[in-house]
Protein backbone atom coordinates (compact mmCIF):
# COMPACT_ATOMS: atom_id res chain seq x y z
CA UNK A 1 0.00 0.00 0.00
CA UNK A 2 1.70 3.16 -1.25
CA UNK A 3 2.98 5.86 1.47
CA UNK A 4 1.87 3.00 4.28
CA UNK A 5 3.75 -0.31 3.62
CA UNK A 6 7.21 -0.87 2.44
CA UNK A 7 10.51 -3.82 3.03
CA UNK A 8 10.40 -2.81 6.76
CA UNK A 9 6.59 -3.27 7.22
CA UNK A 10 6.69 -6.89 5.53
CA UNK A 11 9.64 -8.01 7.16
CA UNK A 12 7.26 -7.40 10.38
CA UNK A 13 4.17 -8.52 8.80
CA UNK A 14 6.49 -11.91 8.09
CA UNK A 15 7.45 -12.36 11.56
CA UNK A 16 3.83 -12.80 12.46
CA UNK A 17 3.01 -15.30 9.42
CA UNK A 18 5.08 -17.70 7.22
CA UNK A 19 2.66 -18.12 5.18
CA UNK A 20 0.41 -15.79 3.64
CA UNK A 21 1.36 -13.69 0.35
CA UNK A 22 2.87 -10.39 0.69
CA UNK A 23 2.59 -7.43 -1.41
CA UNK A 24 5.04 -4.36 -2.49
CA UNK A 25 3.23 -1.49 -2.99
CA UNK A 26 2.61 -0.47 -6.29
CA UNK A 27 6.51 -0.02 -8.23
CA UNK A 28 5.76 1.98 -11.27
CA UNK A 29 7.46 0.08 -14.47
CA UNK A 30 8.48 3.83 -15.76
CA UNK A 31 10.51 4.27 -12.74
CA UNK A 32 12.14 1.09 -12.73
CA UNK A 33 12.80 1.24 -16.61
CA UNK A 34 13.66 4.77 -17.07
CA UNK A 35 14.12 6.26 -14.41
CA UNK A 36 16.67 3.46 -12.80
CA UNK A 37 15.33 3.84 -9.57
CA UNK A 38 16.40 -0.37 -8.67
CA UNK A 39 16.50 0.36 -5.00
CA UNK A 40 12.79 0.53 -4.88
CA UNK A 41 12.96 -3.05 -5.60
CA UNK A 42 15.29 -3.82 -2.19
CA UNK A 43 13.69 -6.52 -0.32
CA UNK A 44 14.35 -8.89 2.62
CA UNK A 45 15.36 -12.37 1.79
CA UNK A 46 13.10 -13.65 5.12
CA UNK A 47 10.11 -11.77 3.42
CA UNK A 48 9.44 -14.72 0.60
CA UNK A 49 7.08 -15.39 -0.56
CA UNK A 50 6.44 -11.76 -1.85
CA UNK A 51 5.16 -10.27 -4.93
CA UNK A 52 6.41 -7.00 -6.74
CA UNK A 53 3.49 -5.16 -8.08
CA UNK A 54 4.34 -3.23 -10.79
CA UNK A 55 2.20 0.13 -11.96
CA UNK A 56 1.88 0.79 -16.09
CA UNK A 57 0.63 0.04 -19.51
CA UNK A 58 3.20 0.00 -21.73
CA UNK A 59 3.79 -3.60 -22.31
CA UNK A 60 7.37 -3.24 -23.81
CA UNK A 61 8.30 -1.21 -20.62
CA UNK A 62 6.26 -4.16 -18.24
CA UNK A 63 8.17 -6.63 -19.51
CA UNK A 64 11.57 -5.15 -18.70
CA UNK A 65 10.28 -3.94 -15.53
CA UNK A 66 8.96 -7.69 -14.89
CA UNK A 67 12.44 -8.65 -15.67
CA UNK A 68 14.32 -6.55 -13.53
CA UNK A 69 11.69 -8.02 -10.35
CA UNK A 70 12.64 -11.73 -11.66
CA UNK A 71 16.18 -11.28 -11.25
CA UNK A 72 16.19 -9.18 -8.37
CA UNK A 73 14.30 -12.35 -6.62
CA UNK A 74 10.51 -11.46 -5.82
CA UNK A 75 8.41 -14.29 -6.29
CA UNK A 76 5.52 -13.08 -8.63
CA UNK A 77 4.79 -9.81 -10.34
CA UNK A 78 1.33 -8.45 -10.08
CA UNK A 79 -0.14 -6.15 -12.45
CA UNK A 80 -2.42 -3.07 -10.85
CA UNK A 81 -5.43 -2.27 -12.38
CA UNK A 82 -7.45 -1.14 -9.48
CA UNK A 83 -5.39 2.40 -8.53
CA UNK A 84 -7.29 5.44 -8.86
CA UNK A 85 -5.24 8.14 -8.19
CA UNK A 86 -5.16 11.21 -10.66
CA UNK A 87 -0.86 11.28 -10.86
CA UNK A 88 -1.74 7.13 -11.93
CA UNK A 89 -4.40 7.67 -14.40
CA UNK A 90 -2.49 10.48 -16.22
CA UNK A 91 0.15 7.73 -16.08
CA UNK A 92 -2.56 5.56 -17.84
CA UNK A 93 -2.53 2.42 -15.30
CA UNK A 94 -4.42 1.32 -12.31
CA UNK A 95 -7.96 1.44 -12.49
CA UNK A 96 -8.27 3.32 -15.75
CA UNK A 97 -6.94 0.00 -17.20
CA UNK A 98 -10.38 -1.44 -16.23
CA UNK A 99 -11.36 0.24 -19.85
CA UNK A 100 -8.54 -1.45 -22.03
CA UNK A 101 -8.65 -5.12 -21.42
CA UNK A 102 -6.85 -5.42 -24.66
CA UNK A 103 -3.99 -3.51 -23.71
CA UNK A 104 -3.98 -5.39 -20.32
CA UNK A 105 -4.00 -8.68 -21.94
CA UNK A 106 -1.03 -7.24 -23.68
CA UNK A 107 0.77 -6.38 -21.00
CA UNK A 108 -0.08 -9.47 -19.28
CA UNK A 109 1.68 -11.48 -22.53
CA UNK A 110 4.67 -9.07 -22.38
CA UNK A 111 5.27 -9.77 -19.12
CA UNK A 112 4.58 -13.64 -19.64
CA UNK A 113 7.03 -14.09 -22.14
CA UNK A 114 9.23 -12.10 -20.18
CA UNK A 115 9.65 -14.08 -17.14
CA UNK A 116 9.39 -17.48 -15.69
CA UNK A 117 7.50 -16.64 -12.08
CA UNK A 118 4.04 -15.98 -12.03
CA UNK A 119 1.97 -13.03 -13.51
CA UNK A 120 -1.25 -11.81 -11.83
CA UNK A 121 -3.35 -8.98 -12.04
CA UNK A 122 -5.06 -7.23 -9.32
CA UNK A 123 -8.45 -5.18 -10.96
CA UNK A 124 -11.40 -3.64 -9.67
CA UNK A 125 -15.13 -4.54 -10.70
CA UNK A 126 -15.17 -1.34 -13.42
CA UNK A 127 -14.77 1.97 -13.29
CA UNK A 128 -16.94 4.82 -13.75
CA UNK A 129 -20.19 4.19 -15.12
CA UNK A 130 -19.17 0.77 -16.59
CA UNK A 131 -21.50 -2.07 -15.92
CA UNK A 132 -19.54 -4.24 -13.55
CA UNK A 133 -21.60 -7.68 -14.56
CA UNK A 134 -20.93 -7.24 -18.73
CA UNK A 135 -16.97 -5.59 -17.30
CA UNK A 136 -15.46 -7.68 -15.10
CA UNK A 137 -16.02 -11.36 -17.02
CA UNK A 138 -15.25 -9.76 -20.66
CA UNK A 139 -11.57 -8.48 -18.59
CA UNK A 140 -11.33 -11.59 -16.88
CA UNK A 141 -11.98 -13.47 -19.90
CA UNK A 142 -9.44 -11.78 -22.09
CA UNK A 143 -6.85 -11.29 -19.54
CA UNK A 144 -7.51 -14.66 -18.32
CA UNK A 145 -6.73 -15.79 -22.04
CA UNK A 146 -3.32 -14.08 -22.57
CA UNK A 147 -2.05 -16.21 -19.55
CA UNK A 148 -2.91 -14.31 -16.38
CA UNK A 149 -4.55 -17.34 -13.78
CA UNK A 150 -4.45 -15.40 -11.00
CA UNK A 151 -6.77 -12.29 -10.30
CA UNK A 152 -7.45 -10.44 -6.41
CA UNK A 153 -10.60 -8.85 -7.25
CA UNK A 154 -11.20 -5.54 -5.35
CA UNK A 155 -14.71 -5.87 -4.82
CA UNK A 156 -16.06 -2.05 -5.97
CA UNK A 157 -16.08 0.03 -8.93
CA UNK A 158 -13.41 2.92 -8.71
CA UNK A 159 -14.65 6.07 -9.85
CA UNK A 160 -12.42 7.83 -11.84
CA UNK A 161 -13.77 11.50 -11.31
CA UNK A 162 -14.75 13.29 -8.13
CA UNK A 163 -13.59 10.77 -5.33
CA UNK A 164 -10.29 10.80 -3.90
CA UNK A 165 -8.68 7.47 -3.88
CA UNK A 166 -9.11 7.23 -0.11
CA UNK A 167 -12.90 7.84 -0.74
CA UNK A 168 -12.96 5.19 -3.52
CA UNK A 169 -11.55 2.44 -1.13
CA UNK A 170 -14.73 3.38 1.17
CA UNK A 171 -17.94 4.71 -0.99
CA UNK A 172 -18.46 2.43 -4.03
CA UNK A 173 -20.07 -0.16 -2.23
CA UNK A 174 -18.70 -3.74 -2.02
CA UNK A 175 -20.33 -6.37 -4.75
CA UNK A 176 -18.95 -9.40 -2.98
CA UNK A 177 -21.68 -11.53 -4.94
CA UNK A 178 -20.23 -10.38 -8.33
CA UNK A 179 -16.92 -11.90 -7.16
CA UNK A 180 -18.55 -14.69 -6.40
CA UNK A 181 -20.35 -15.04 -9.49
CA UNK A 182 -16.84 -15.01 -11.30
CA UNK A 183 -16.09 -18.18 -9.33
CA UNK A 184 -18.47 -19.97 -10.94
CA UNK A 185 -17.95 -18.73 -14.46
CA UNK A 186 -14.06 -19.07 -14.52
CA UNK A 187 -13.38 -22.27 -12.93
CA UNK A 188 -10.21 -22.23 -13.67
CA UNK A 189 -9.00 -19.17 -12.67
CA UNK A 190 -7.29 -18.45 -8.86
CA UNK A 191 -9.90 -16.03 -7.67
CA UNK A 192 -9.23 -13.78 -4.28
CA UNK A 193 -11.58 -11.06 -3.36
CA UNK A 194 -10.25 -8.05 -1.64
CA UNK A 195 -11.99 -4.66 -0.18
CA UNK A 196 -13.78 -4.64 3.38
CA UNK A 197 -12.23 -7.88 5.13
CA UNK A 198 -11.23 -7.15 7.82
CA UNK A 199 -11.43 -10.76 10.21
CA UNK A 200 -10.12 -13.81 9.53
CA UNK A 201 -13.30 -15.15 10.18
CA UNK A 202 -14.73 -13.16 7.26
CA UNK A 203 -11.98 -14.86 4.81
CA UNK A 204 -12.42 -18.14 5.84
CA UNK A 205 -16.38 -17.32 5.08
CA UNK A 206 -15.04 -16.90 1.59
CA UNK A 207 -12.87 -19.73 1.21
CA UNK A 208 -15.74 -21.37 2.25
CA UNK A 209 -18.07 -20.13 -0.34
CA UNK A 210 -15.45 -20.96 -3.20
CA UNK A 211 -13.08 -18.30 -3.56
CA UNK A 212 -8.99 -19.50 -3.89
CA UNK A 213 -7.75 -16.71 -1.92
CA UNK A 214 -8.41 -13.33 0.06
CA UNK A 215 -6.14 -10.23 0.12
CA UNK A 216 -6.78 -8.37 3.52
CA UNK A 217 -5.20 -4.52 3.54
CA UNK A 218 -5.99 -1.98 5.90
CA UNK A 219 -6.57 -4.21 8.46
CA UNK A 220 -3.83 -6.23 8.03
CA UNK A 221 -1.78 -3.16 8.68
CA UNK A 222 -3.12 -1.26 11.18
CA UNK A 223 -4.05 -4.70 13.93
CA UNK A 224 -1.21 -6.93 12.37
CA UNK A 225 -1.49 -9.49 15.15
CA UNK A 226 -5.21 -9.87 14.82
CA UNK A 227 -5.08 -10.60 11.33
CA UNK A 228 -1.90 -12.66 10.36
CA UNK A 229 -0.77 -14.44 13.46
CA UNK A 230 -3.69 -16.99 13.33
CA UNK A 231 -3.56 -17.01 9.64
CA UNK A 232 -1.23 -20.05 9.52
CA UNK A 233 -3.10 -21.82 11.59
CA UNK A 234 -6.67 -21.61 10.30
CA UNK A 235 -5.74 -20.70 6.68
CA UNK A 236 -3.13 -22.96 6.11
CA UNK A 237 -3.57 -24.88 8.14
CA UNK A 238 0.29 -24.90 10.18
CA UNK A 239 -0.20 -25.57 13.60
CA UNK A 240 3.63 -25.04 14.12
CA UNK A 241 3.46 -22.13 16.98
CA UNK A 242 4.75 -18.78 15.09
CA UNK A 243 5.78 -15.93 17.13
CA UNK A 244 3.46 -13.37 19.12
CA UNK A 245 3.04 -9.99 18.81
CA UNK A 246 5.63 -9.49 22.15
CA UNK A 247 8.23 -12.20 20.66
CA UNK A 248 7.54 -10.28 16.92
CA UNK A 249 9.10 -7.22 18.98
CA UNK A 250 11.63 -8.80 20.12
CA UNK A 251 12.66 -10.40 16.92
CA UNK A 252 12.52 -6.99 15.80
CA UNK A 253 15.21 -5.74 17.55
CA UNK A 254 18.61 -7.20 15.60
CA UNK A 255 16.59 -6.05 12.97
CA UNK A 256 16.54 -2.72 13.81
CA UNK A 257 19.53 -2.68 14.72
CA UNK A 258 21.21 -3.40 11.31
CA UNK A 259 18.79 -0.59 9.64
CA UNK A 260 20.21 1.97 12.07
CA UNK A 261 23.46 0.64 11.78
CA UNK A 262 23.59 1.01 7.94
CA UNK A 263 22.45 4.35 8.42
CA UNK A 264 18.44 4.15 9.07
CA UNK A 265 16.35 5.89 11.42
CA UNK A 266 13.93 4.21 14.29
CA UNK A 267 10.62 5.55 13.10
CA UNK A 268 10.92 3.79 9.42
CA UNK A 269 10.86 0.65 11.51
CA UNK A 270 8.28 1.53 14.62
CA UNK A 271 5.96 3.62 12.49
CA UNK A 272 4.82 0.23 11.34
CA UNK A 273 4.89 -1.55 14.80
CA UNK A 274 2.48 0.96 16.09
CA UNK A 275 -0.73 -1.24 15.73
CA UNK A 276 0.70 -4.52 17.38
CA UNK A 277 -1.37 -4.65 20.04
CA UNK A 278 -4.31 -3.15 19.24
CA UNK A 279 -7.40 -3.51 21.13
CA UNK A 280 -4.99 -4.76 24.19
CA UNK A 281 -4.59 -3.28 27.68
CA UNK A 282 -1.69 -1.05 27.04
CA UNK A 283 -1.79 -0.65 23.53
CA UNK A 284 -1.75 2.92 23.76
CA UNK A 285 1.37 3.80 25.92
CA UNK A 286 2.88 1.76 23.35
CA UNK A 287 1.57 3.14 20.65
CA UNK A 288 2.76 6.94 22.32
CA UNK A 289 6.23 6.04 23.49
CA UNK A 290 6.77 4.80 19.83
CA UNK A 291 5.43 7.65 18.50
CA UNK A 292 6.61 10.38 20.66
CA UNK A 293 10.19 8.87 21.10
CA UNK A 294 11.09 7.58 17.98
CA UNK A 295 12.02 10.72 16.06
CA UNK A 296 14.17 11.63 18.66
CA UNK A 297 17.60 12.31 17.86
CA UNK A 298 19.77 8.66 19.32
CA UNK A 299 16.58 7.15 19.20
CA UNK A 300 17.22 3.20 19.01
CA UNK A 301 16.36 -0.11 20.52
CA UNK A 302 16.11 0.99 23.94
CA UNK A 303 13.43 3.02 23.94
CA UNK A 304 11.00 -0.09 21.75
CA UNK A 305 12.46 -2.19 24.79
CA UNK A 306 10.92 0.26 26.83
CA UNK A 307 7.68 0.94 25.37
CA UNK A 308 7.40 -3.26 25.51
CA UNK A 309 7.89 -3.05 29.68
CA UNK A 310 5.63 -0.73 29.85
CA UNK A 311 3.05 -2.54 27.75
CA UNK A 312 3.68 -5.28 29.86
CA UNK A 313 3.23 -3.50 33.03
CA UNK A 314 0.11 -1.68 31.62
CA UNK A 315 -1.04 -5.73 30.85
CA UNK A 316 -0.21 -7.18 34.33
CA UNK A 317 -2.47 -4.26 36.06
CA UNK A 318 -5.23 -5.37 33.84
CA UNK A 319 -5.00 -8.33 34.75
CA UNK A 320 -4.62 -7.50 38.79
CA UNK A 321 -7.80 -4.92 37.92
CA UNK A 322 -9.72 -8.08 36.52
CA UNK A 323 -9.05 -10.41 39.18
CA UNK A 324 -9.64 -7.76 42.07
C1 LIG B 1 -2.65 3.97 1.84
C2 LIG B 1 -3.07 2.94 0.84
C3 LIG B 1 -2.27 2.68 -0.25
C4 LIG B 1 -2.64 1.69 -1.18
N1 LIG B 1 -1.78 1.40 -2.20
C5 LIG B 1 -2.07 0.37 -3.02
C6 LIG B 1 -1.14 -0.09 -3.99
O1 LIG B 1 -0.01 0.41 -4.08
N2 LIG B 1 -1.50 -1.11 -4.79
C7 LIG B 1 -2.73 -1.73 -4.66
O2 LIG B 1 -3.02 -2.68 -5.40
N3 LIG B 1 -3.61 -1.33 -3.76
C8 LIG B 1 -3.31 -0.32 -2.93
N4 LIG B 1 -4.20 0.06 -1.98
C9 LIG B 1 -5.53 -0.59 -1.93
C10 LIG B 1 -5.50 -1.83 -1.06
O3 LIG B 1 -4.59 -2.78 -1.58
C11 LIG B 1 -6.88 -2.49 -1.03
O4 LIG B 1 -7.25 -2.85 -2.34
C12 LIG B 1 -7.96 -1.58 -0.46
O5 LIG B 1 -7.50 -0.89 0.69
C13 LIG B 1 -9.20 -2.40 -0.10
O6 LIG B 1 -8.86 -3.48 0.75
P1 LIG B 1 -8.99 -3.39 2.36
O7 LIG B 1 -10.41 -3.00 2.66
O8 LIG B 1 -8.62 -4.76 2.85
O9 LIG B 1 -8.02 -2.33 2.81
C14 LIG B 1 -3.85 1.01 -1.02
C15 LIG B 1 -4.65 1.26 0.09
C16 LIG B 1 -4.26 2.20 1.02
C17 LIG B 1 -5.13 2.43 2.25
Amino acid sequence: MMDWTDRHCRYLHRLLSRHTLLYTEMVTAPALVRGGALHLLDFNAEEHPVALQLGGSDPAELAKAAKLGQAAGYDEINLNCGCPSDRVQSGTFGAILMQDPGLVAECVRAMREAVDIEVTVKCRIGVDDQIAEDVLPEFLSRVGAAGCGRFTIHARKAWLQGLSPKENRDIPPLDYGLVQQMRGLFSGLHLSVNGGVTTLDQAEAFLAAGLDGVMIGRSAYHDPASVLIDADRRIFGDTAPGHTAEGAVLAMLPYIEAHLASGGKLAQVTRHMLGLFQGRPGARVWRRMLSEGAHRKGAGTALVEQALAAFEQAQAEAADSDAA
